[in-house]
């Protein structure tokens, strides 16, 4: 599809809003994650170096019910999850130099107010309806099931232990209704269908404005395709409310009704610019009016096109903003040519990577294997380190480092007045339109391409010419200070084209220059300059390190796995714990208790109750606690026994009573499983620490 980018447009300032797809708040972030912040990040840092008004933002994604259940697991609030998430994300993307000019949350009062005025005028126009649907309900827990915390015998091959939606087994999909012998995955209970009512977006009512946005926006093809085929298959009414107890924002007007999470939060993007407009002042208003003249462009993996390039701008018209100028999707990381593995240790955190490599490594390489398309792009880890230290170390630094030397032992660090090779030095500095032209389209991988190939050229250059011999004779004095001039002048050049991949690099290469890198420089030299001594600017990528890397990846498996195992809760099958300070480990107060009576309970084929002494005296503290270990213990062989329970954990109330607390048992379940039960000496009571 040829369409007319902004950057072949007549040349003015340009006001540009751009946003990355807000993460959830309850994982960490991963190298897939960071693919897109990276491919984000070096477009709008190229679009600041070329004098624009640029602005990026981004949030995290708080809402939804796997976080509430998350943060119930953790004995937390939702609140205090989310905010502590919120830090370690911020801490992840100011790792890898993500220079976002905002990083709020959708829990904020700004994306509150958006939300219900956006609803409110879908409302009053309107597009919004309501209908009463039929869903499994967990008795136990009190709550509607999302398709996701169903599981079941799969209808189609019997298969047990599947999924409410799919089956991993023999790939069919069904709806969680069909599943055989249905279980809730929150409580174990089995679901039963219940009534609600449901507010519904009226979708396609949008369809023929749809439709000519997809016409007239530069959207890539690949989009313009799929979009094609959602078309024909006929747009549906998009179910925007949920039932409470969720985490969300209420619905007006509409009590014990929350919006779905898919729902406020492309409108976080608004409420994150919001929060910055108020801090610094900037004119919200001429960005997001229906008349606005501010491109505004959203960055998002494949997985999600449906909610930005429908939904997203379908409600956007609906209360009377602009639509977005593109949205720009990107495919998939794979890493050494397969999914993310947690058991092979591909499955890296943004944080794990940080511990081993230099962010700039990554950056590059994403860079280098980036196009404007929608293919998956296979992070292969011995190619990664290859080619950063082929690329970077061995071409682009390897110019400085040959030249750098000479400059400073025999010219007081002074560059020459004379040019050596002037049509080397225009073919280098004419390259700068193709390559902004490569990074206005995001085909990065093109930019580093013509990128090297100059850096080739030059090195060739310096080889052909020899200083290093020529430094010996006193007459080829000047011819030497006038070869390496250019040289670091061409590495300069370079540098300029490299800024938006590799920010730190380049202000190591200010300081190393004298001189700030900024885009209109690319068609200057520096000549009668001084430079300053040359310090090693980049380090080659040591195999080891990555090794490394991958290692502590399936080692923090590992230990997930084990602690999944002393979970004997309802949450035992989450497999992705997130990993906890240790703060949070701290708030645990582990006690030990004696057990002082155990019995069945009725009906419940997996409890037992048991009350345990906190106190060695007799007319001590005693707690009510169900334990799901009926599977290994009779009743009575519990009385008398010392374990360790968690003292301080909020009651709660089950079918059978409340449960003021937990034991902590260990084994893989069934028979196998193990009251964690103190040695000799210990007494109730005592703290376990
Ligand atoms: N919270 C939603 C987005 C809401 S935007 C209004 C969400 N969150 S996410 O954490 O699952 O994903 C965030 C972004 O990371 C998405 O654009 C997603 O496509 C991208 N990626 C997640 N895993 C990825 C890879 N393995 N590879 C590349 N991008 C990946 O979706
Ligand atoms: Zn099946």
């Amino acid at each position: 599809m040829s369409v007319s980018t902004p950057a072949q447009q007549p040349v003015g300032k340009r006001k540009i809003l751009a946003t990355c797809a807000l993460p959830y708040a309850n994982g960490s972030i991963h190298l897939g994650h960071l693919l897109e912040h990276i491919q984000t990040d070096i477009w709008v840092r190229f679009q600041r170096m070329r004098g624009h008004e640029t602005y990026f933002v981004c949030a995290d994604d708080t809402h939804g019910t796997p976080i509430m259940l998350k943060a119930q697991e953790l004995g937390v609030t939702p609140e205090e999850m989310i905010a502590g998430v919120r830090e370690e994300h911020m801490a992840d993307f100011a790792g890898f130099h993500i220079s976002f000019d905002n990083y709020h949350s959708t829990h904020s009062k700004e994306n509150e107010a958006f939300s219900h005025e956006i609803y409110n005028k879908l409302h009053a126009a309107g597009h919004i309806k309501v209908k009463t649907i039929s869903q499994l309900y967990d008795p136990e827990k009190g709550m509607f099931l999302p398709d996701r915390f169903v599981k079941g015998t799969c209808p189609k091959c019997k298969s047990e232990d599947e999924n409410g939606d799919s089956c991993d087994n023999c790939g069919a999909t069904y709806s969680p209704t069909d599943v055989i012998n249905p279980r809730s995955v929150v409580s174990g209970a089995e679901p039963v269908l219940r009534d609600s009512e449901h507010y519904f977006f009226d979708l396609p009512a949008f369809e023929e404005m749809l439709q000519d946005w997809t016409r007239s926006g530069s959207l890539q093809e690949e989009m313009a395709n799929k979009l094609a085929e959602w078309f024909d298959s006929g747009l549906q009414q998009w179910d925007i409310s949920r039932d409470a107890p969720y985490f969300g924002f209420e619905i007006p007007n509409a009590p014990g009704k929350y919006f779905y999470v898919w729902l406020d939060a492309p409108i976080g993007y608004m409420g994150s610019f919001k929060n910055l407009c108020d801090k610094k002042n900037i004119d919200f208003d001429a960005f997001w009016n229906k008349d606005s003249d501010a491109e505004l462009y959203h960055f998002i993996g494949k997985d999600i096109i449906y909610f930005h390039s429908l939904f997203w701008p379908a409600m956007l018209e609906g209360a009377g903003y602009r639509k977005p100028t593109s949205v720009y999707a990107h495919g998939f990381v794979t890493v050494n040519g397969a999914k993310m593995s947690k058991s092979k240790g591909t499955f890296i955190k943004g944080r794990t990577y940080l511990d081993h490599l230099n962010p700039e490594y990554l950056r590059y390489y994403y860079a280098a294997k980036l196009t404007s398309r929608i293919d998956d792009l296979d992070l292969n880890l011995e190619d990664f380190a290859q080619r950063v230290n082929s690329d970077l170390v061995g071409k682009v630094v390897n110019i400085a480092s040959r030249c750098a030397s000479f400059i400073t032992k025999r010219f007081d660090g002074m560059l020459s007045t004379n040019v050596d090779d002037q049509a080397l030095a225009d073919e280098v500095m004419n390259a700068g339109d193709s390559i902004a032209q490569h990074y206005e389209n995001r085909d990065f991988g093109r930019a580093m391409r013509e990128i090297m190939a100059l850096a080739d050229k030059v090195n060739e250059y310096i080889a052909v010419k020899e200083p290093w011999q020529l430094i010996k004779d006193e007459t080829k004095q000047q011819e030497v200070q006038d070869i390496c001039s250019l040289g670091i002048n061409m590495f300069r050049t370079l540098m300029i084209y490299l800024k938006p991949v590799l920010p730190v690099l380049a202000e190591s290469t200010e300081a190393f220059l004298n001189d700030e890198l900024l885009w209109e420089g690319h068609k200057t030299l520096l000549t009668d300059h001084k430079i300053n001594k040359f310090k090693a600017l980049m380090q080659r990528v040591d195999m080891d390190k990555i090794n490394a890397m991958t290692e502590a990846s399936v080692e923090s498996l590992a230990s997930t796995k084990k602690a999944e195992k002393v979970v004997t809760g309802p949450l035992a099958d989450d497999p992705i714990s997130p990993e906890i300070q240790f703060d949070d480990f701290a708030k645990i107060d582990l006690r030990i208790a004696k057990i002082v009576k155990a019995e069945h309970v009725e009906k419940a084929d997996k409890l037992l109750r048991l009350e345990l002494a906190l106190d060695s005296d007799e007319n001590g503290e005693t707690r009510q606690v169900f334990a799901g270990i009926k599977s290994a213990y009779q009743p009575e062989d519990l009385i008398g026994k010392l374990t360790v329970m968690v003292a301080n954990l909020a009651p709660r109330k089950m079918r059978f009573g409340m449960s003021e607390g937990m034991v902590l048992a260990a084994g893989p379940g069934g028979k196998d499983l193990w009251i964690l039960n103190p040695e000799e000496g210990a007494q109730p009571g005592m703290r376990v620490k």
